[in-house]
């Protein structure tokens, strides 16, 4: 199991986009240890459960403190880091930079498979197991806007990283497709953190974190933290 360690991990950024001027700190100072198989990360819009989930494969990296990935270290280890912990973003085509589908999951699989025709009976089996198949050789930018967001994760899944981030993504799934993703996250055996507004997802997790205006306001079982999200914005 991949072990996630932040101490005393801030982000500060330029006020005025002016290095050197005054700051604003975004996130933290948080401290976490995650081990648990299933995290979810929930929270307003701006409070901070991008720039959070970006810190766990160094996309972006703390102001101060530290951040490790099996005490490999997102700053000095980056390149290691990022073959660890795979980052899934909400926009699904920022992701996908090959014409087809196929294509991508075949180019993420580069590293696994140095051979060419290991490497697209590796890309076919991804994409009959997201039942993607059918849709593989299709230009990207003609697939729904659900389909590609599967397709971003099967490109993702490809490589076997030990932690998947997710950052929100069932924002684009239908109830079918909400619950496919659901499942199949069920079956990984990866470690994996979801950040979403899907309070059902959410629930979905052996430990939720709660995020308001840059700070972990409840860490725990996920259904009392979910309790604590509706409270805070139901008092705003
Ligand atoms: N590079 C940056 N420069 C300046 N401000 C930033 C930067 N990155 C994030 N922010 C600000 O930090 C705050 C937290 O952003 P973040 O994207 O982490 O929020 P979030 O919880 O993921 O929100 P959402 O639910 O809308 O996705 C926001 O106010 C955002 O504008
Ligand atoms: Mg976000």
């Amino acid at each position: 199991m991949t072990e996630v360690r932040l101490e005393a991990a801030t982000v500060t950024v330029p006020v005025d986009g002016s290095p050197g001027q005054r700051t604003r700190t975004i996130l933290g100072p948080v401290d976490l240890v995650l081990t648990e198989s299933r995290v979810t990360v929930i929270g307003a819009n701006g409070s901070g459960k991008s720039t959070l989930l970006r810190l766990l494969n160094g996309l972006v990296t703390p102001t101060s403190g530290t951040v490790t990935v099996d005490a490999l270290d997102t700053v000095r280890h980056g390149a290691r880091v990022r073959r660890r912990v795979a980052f899934a973003f909400t926009d699904p085509i920022s992701q996908l930079v090959m014409p087809t589908g196929r294509e991508d999951v075949e180019l993420s699989l580069r590293r696994l498979h140095r051979s060419r025709t290991e490497r697209r009976a590796a890309a076919e089996r991804v994409l009959e197991r997201f039942g993607l198949a059918p849709l593989a050789d299709q230009s990207v930018y003609d697939l729904s806007g659900g389909e590609r967001q599967l397709m971003a994760l099967a490109v993702v899944l490809a490589t076997e990283p030990g932690l998947l981030v997710l950052d929100e993504p069932t924002t684009l799934l239908d109830r079918r497709n909400t619950l496919r993703l659901r499942s199949l996250l069920d079956s990984l055996p990866q470690s994996v953190v979801v950040a979403t507004h899907d309070l059902e997802l959410a629930l979905h997790a052996d430990r939720t974190l709660v995020v308001d205006e840059g700070r972990i306001v409840c860490d725990g079982e996920p259904a009392t933290a979910v309790e604590r999200y509706l409270a805070l914005s139901d008092a705003t």
